[in-house]
């Protein structure tokens, strides 16, 4: 998963370029490059870090050139270092590319050019495709375009792809498969690419995304040339970017991911506006309108997903089960993919995914597609792959999601799911007309009593402040609080870096009871509803073994006050809508003992936002 930037044009490309590698950070961190051409010389520079790294190398380099192509890397082929970091050069330098995504028979495309004399200076798939570009160039005397897709039509894999030659300076080539690229039209004949929109919008609003097998050629002087694969030429579709640049800088906050967890009630609300009127008693999904009956008549609904979207998933099982009465399978797209299962036209796959790009999500998608079955996507990001390749969907509007810990994408997805199991449960007449009306009403208000939680920050800052040492920490919840406890352990790993699991609350007696001891923090959703009483009788249990107790409660709440050390109250509302509200305490403890443990909140260790690779 990594981030590419390029430019050609009039201006200066050094500072377009990396500011909008910047920009990319979240896409992969671990090296950063970048190759400027400038009167027939081309300059590259690389380093390992981030590209903060890359500009200190640079201060006292040539930078200049009015086309540059730029890379900020995660590793997947060869280790983190200045070798391994893009761009890549052919063997006299002649050609270089940068390159996101996977190329998987790049050991026989390499021997095949090692038996030719080349000799490789790094250990990454995306050198082997330069030199193949380069070997095609020089022994067929064909253009960079022609040479570049000549060579692509060899790879198998996933690239996104930027390429640049000396002998041709008034062009870069650009190509896509599976890996996300878009190319932003400058007004004076000047190209912005990157991996996503975010380096582009300041620039102009015109944007291209690229399909799998397109490849076009950017010229400054001639204009943009767009191809399949396979040659034909085709008319680029130029799209009017929604993106606002101030929706992506920080705007005053600390981390990316405070600022996204305090946008929840603006984005929860950007994703139901349109699509519900509690008075008028409707909710509207216009994306899957054409495949309404299909899915209130499949015999099963399977939503796939990784990580925190997968979390999303299990809450959407509870509202679809319980309010339209459709069975619903929630799977890890990981294993759902190598596992053989059995699909048919008669199912509707739905993937949930925030990126749109997490390749486990896109092959189970892919598999369930060739497999017949109607494939709907709940994505956040316009344009990603995902979204471009289901039958149809939703998208959840919840803006660029920079931290790399899933927050506002969590409680959009989930604000999303909810909208469709109301759509369907209506539909089917599986849910009376009061019910309906009052969850649309109770759904309305939810952005504000999302903020009444984030009005609590400071108290849970405090409350943070106690667990911050501690080394494991366990989350329970029942119903569809379940999967909030596992998402809040999630949090807490990811980014403070302290083992926690989540576990159903009931879940306790069968084992995890033996781990409790005053070392242990045990956070618990306890509010108002069916499971309450149970749920206050684990608490009790945790208690009676000295477990540190911190509880998610309605306010009003007395009983479960006297027993536990710590409480978050939270506005009581339908119990179908408590996941959109006990979410919030738990992201803002992660984010704040994240922060008192030094921990590099938006960027954890070992993490990238998007895990476009297996
Ligand atoms: C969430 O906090 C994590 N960063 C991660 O689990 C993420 O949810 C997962 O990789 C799926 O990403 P996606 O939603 O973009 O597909």
């Amino acid at each position: 998963m990594c981030g590419i930037v390029a430019y050609i044009g009039k201006k200066e490309a050094y500072p377009i370029i990396v500011k909008g590698l910047k920009r990319l950070e979240y896409r992969g961190y671990d090296s950063a490059g970048i190759a400027l051409l400038n009167n027939g010389e081309l300059n590259t520079y690389k380093k390992q870090g981030k590209v903060a790294n890359l500009e200190d190398f640079t201060k006292d380099k040539d930078c200049s050139g009015h086309v540059g192509i730029g890379h900020t890397r995660w590793a997947t082929h060869g280790p983190p270092n200045d070798v391994n970091a893009h761009p890549h050069a052919s063997e006299n330098g002649n050609i270089t590319l940068v390159h996101n995504g996977i190329i998987e028979n790049y050991n026989s495309i390499r021997q095949q050019l090692e038996s030719k004399g080349y000799v490789f200076k790094s250990d990454t798939d995306t050198e082997v495709l330069c030199y193949l570009i380069y070997d095609i160039k020089t022994n067929t005397g064909v253009k960079l375009g022609k040479a570049t897709r000549l060579a692509l039509q060899q790879v198998v894999g996933a690239y996104a792809i930027v390429v640049m030659c000396k002998d041709e300076p008034n062009k870069i080539v650009v190509a896509r498969k599976s890996s996300p690229l878009v190319v932003g039209i400058g007004k004076e004949n000047d190209f912005y690419v990157a991996s996503d929109a975010t380096p582009i919008v300041e620039y102009t609003k015109q944007v291209v995304y690229l399909n799998d097998d397109e490849i076009a050629v950017l010229n400054k002087e001639k204009g943009m040339k767009l191809f399949n694969i396979d040659e034909d030429q085709k008319e680029p579709y130029i799209e009017e970017l929604e993106l606002r640049l101030e929706a992506i800088e920080k705007e005053g906050y600390e981390h990316f991911m405070l600022k996204e967890i305090h946008e929840q009630p603006r984005s929860i609300k950007d994703c139901f506006r349109g699509r519900l009127n509690a008075e008028k008693g409707w909710v509207s999904l216009g994306g899957i309108k054409d495949y309404e009956q299909k899915m209130i008549k499949a015999n099963r609904i399977i939503m796939i997903a990784c990580g925190t979207s997968w979390h999303a998933g299990l809450v959407g099982e509870y509202l679809f089960e319980d309010l339209a009465r459709i069975n619903v399978e929630v799977e890890y797209a990981s294993e759902f993919r190598y596992r053989n299962p059995i699909i048919n036209e008669n199912d509707i796959v739905i993937a949930i995914s925030q990126s749109g790009e997490t390749a486990d999500t896109l092959a189970a998608l892919e598999l369930a597609k060739s497999k017949g079955a109607t494939i709907l996507g709940i994505c956040n990001v316009v344009g990603s792959s995902i979204s471009r390749i289901t039958d149809a969907g939703s998208y959840t509007h919840a803006g660029p999601e920079i931290g790399v810990a899933s927050t506002k994408a969590f409680t959009a997805q989930v604000t999303v799911l909810t909208l469709m199991a109301l759509y369907l449960a209506k539909l089917k007449g599986t849910i009376s007309e009061t019910k309906f009306r009052t969850m649309l009403s109770e759904l309305e208000a939810i952005p504000q009593k999302v903020q009444q939680i984030l009005d609590k920050n400071e108290g849970i800052k405090l409350i943070a402040k106690q667990y911050k040492n501690a080394s494991n920490a366990l989350y329970l919840g029942r119903g569809s609080s379940f999967p909030v406890a596992l998402e809040g352990a999630l949090k807490l790993k990811e980014i403070s870096y302290i083992h926690a699991e989540g576990y159903p609350a009931a879940e306790m007696k069968h084992g995890p009871i033996a781990l409790i001891d005053e070392e242990m923090p045990v956070f618990v959703i306890a509010t108002s509803g069916p499971s309450y009483e149970k749920v206050v009788s684990n608490i009790q249990e945790v208690k009676a073994r000295k477990g540190k107790l911190i509880a998610v409660v309605t306010e009003g709440d007395e009983q479960v006050h006297s027993i536990a050390d710590n409480t978050i109250e939270i506005p009581d509302t339908d119990e179908h809508l408590v996941p959109l509200l006990a979410t919030i305490p738990f992201q803002l403890l992660s984010y704040h003992i994240a922060v008192m443990r030094n921990c590099n909140v938006d960027q954890p260790r070992n993490l990238a936002k998007s895990v476009t690779v297996e």
